[in-house]
């Protein structure tokens, strides 16, 4: 059986590439440090290895006998790695730099690096850009994954390991972790559940690519076969405004309420939209959900983890 360590594996995209690589016949170790992932997360079936990506001999226990890496741990925030520069670095780009020190030690053939689309400069009008598009982050966050992308394919190619580096573009689906700075759909359904209006930053005109999770767990287990040394945009080419999304939420949920709009965020791209003709090409991927059709499904899931939150706060008081 092949084996592969997944770091972050018990996060929102994680948990669904586990799924796809356990489905397929391999065997899976998770090393994810709970900080935001959640043990329940990972199914049986798998081996969860609670640690940090930062201890360079966690990593090295967790990644013994892996064929191949999937490094998707990270502190996830364009918004906090403005605050929190020095924390970004420390996990998502030392902690890179341990998990392909770990891959080379433990030879492993293969590191897929979960990277995303703040490393793109911002583009100056809403059409998709493809993997050449001028890379300039406006973010911490984008410098780190940036940089974490060139180690994994200069050190790929020098120390004899394939990198493959994955840019996601906005992930939504179920099961994503509430916080209020990830994952603007998300966030606005937990707002609207609990009475509030969405709160828009800017105009609202913002456009993002929004993929669905399940896609992007395709195309991460697609990349296990992907010429080596290659970049990849993991989108649909689709551009929604935040308004849209704001729109569509409350016709959904509260047909009554208007959206407050706030200043601009630090760090924040004005299009980003992903040509993902390349993916399609060189991986076979396809995007197969759509945004008006999976809200539905999010919004039963938002739902279901507030009932549980509630659960839990009762039990404990
Ligand atoms: N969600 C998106 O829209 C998006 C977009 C672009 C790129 N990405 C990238 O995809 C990957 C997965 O993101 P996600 O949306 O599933 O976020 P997530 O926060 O749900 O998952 C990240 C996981 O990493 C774990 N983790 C954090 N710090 C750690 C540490 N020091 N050691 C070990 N584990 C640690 C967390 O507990 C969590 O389970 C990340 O690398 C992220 O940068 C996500």
């Amino acid at each position: 059986m092949p084996r592969a360590l997944v770091t972050g594996g018990a996060g929102f995209i994680g948990r669904h590439v586990v799924h796809e690589l356990l489905a397929d016949g391999w065997q899976v170790t998770v090393l994810d440090d709970l900080s935001m992932g959640r043990a329940e997360h990972v199914p049986p079936a798998a081996t969860l290895v609670i640690g940090d990506v930062r201890d360079p001999q966690q990593v090295a226990e967790a990644a013994q006998g892996a064929d191949v890496i999937l490094h998707l741990a990270a502190v996830v925030s364009v918004r906090a790695s403005v605050q929190h520069f020095y924390r970004d670095a420390e996990v998502n780009l030392m902690g890179t730099l341990n998990v392909l020190r770990a891959a080379v030690k433990q030879g492993a053939e293969r590191v897929i690096f979960a990277s995303s689309m703040a490393v793109y400069a911002d583009s100056p009008a809403p059409v998709p850009i493809d993997e050449t598009y001028t890379t300039a982050p406006f973010s911490p966050y984008g410098i780190a994954k940036l940089a974490g992308e060139q180690y994994t394919l200069l050190l790929g190619r020098q120390l004899g390991f394939d990198g493959v580096v994955l840019r996601y573009f906005n992930t939504y689906g179920p099961g994503q972790t509430f916080t209020p700075y990830v994952g603007v759909i998300t966030i606005f359904v937990h707002r609207l559940l609990a009475g509030q209006p969405p709160v828009i930053f800017g105009d609202g005109e913002q456009k993002r690519d929004f993929v669905h999770v399940r896609d992007v767990a395709r195309a991460t287990k697609l990349a296990l076969q992907a010429p080596p040394g290659e970049v990849f945009n993991v989108g649909t080419g689709r551009a929604t405004s935040v308004n849209q999304i704001a729109r569509m939420l409350i016709e959904r949920l509260a047909p009554h309420v208007q959206p407050e709009y706030a200043p601009p965020q630090p760090g924040e791209l004005r299009y980003s939209i992903a040509d993902i003709n390349k993916a399609r090409r060189l991986l076979g991927y396809e995007p197969a959900y759509r945004l008006e059709e999976s809200l539905d499904e999010v919004i039963a899931s938002c739902r279901a983890q507030v009932s549980r939150a509630n659960a839990e706060r009762a039990s404990a008081g």
